[in-house]
């Protein structure tokens, strides 16, 4: 499969997985996507609570789904909102992301095409991770 079409089905895999979102007080519907390196695809969709600071976002689910898994090398992220502008991770997300997935590529997608596309390592510039605790 070509990288292109491996690129699309992630895509695609977060785009059904926003169908599961849960947002009744946003109404913004999010859906994630995490490539494995042997072509697994893992999603994962925003889930909010009546309390709304407990929501958790599409990225951090399909993250911590993978993470529980097992799964600890990952080769693309994948987000899809219904917006005309990309939809970036949040400022948590990317934490999150940089510390599990590395300087990963991240594709970015409304429901009709992919709108951007960009490096971990561009989304989250000058990190705090492990390194600084000596791991
Ligand atoms: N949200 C995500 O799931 N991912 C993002 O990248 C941006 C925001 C969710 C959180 C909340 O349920 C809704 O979108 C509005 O912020």
């Amino acid at each position: 499969m070509s990288a292109s079409d491996l690129e699309s089905r992630v895509v695609a895999a977060a785009r059904r997985a926003r169908d599961h979102a849960i947002a009744p007080y946003s109404h913004f519907k999010v859906g994630a996507a995490l490539l494995l390196p042997d072509g697994q695809i893992i999603t994962g969709c925003n889930v909010e609570n009546a309390s709304y600071g407990l929501t958790m976002c599409a990225e951090r689910v399909a993250l911590y789904k993978a993470l529980s898994e097992g799964h600890r090398q990952f080769s693309l992220v994948a987000v899809v909102a219904d917006t005309a502008d990309p939809t970036p991770p949040c400022g948590p997300c990317r934490q999150l992301l940089w510390e599990y997935c590395g300087d990963v590529p991240v594709v970015l997608a409304n429901l009709d095409a992919i709108k951007a596309r960009h490096q971990m390592r561009e989304l989250l510039p000058y990190p705090f991770d492990g390194r600084l605790l000596g791991e």
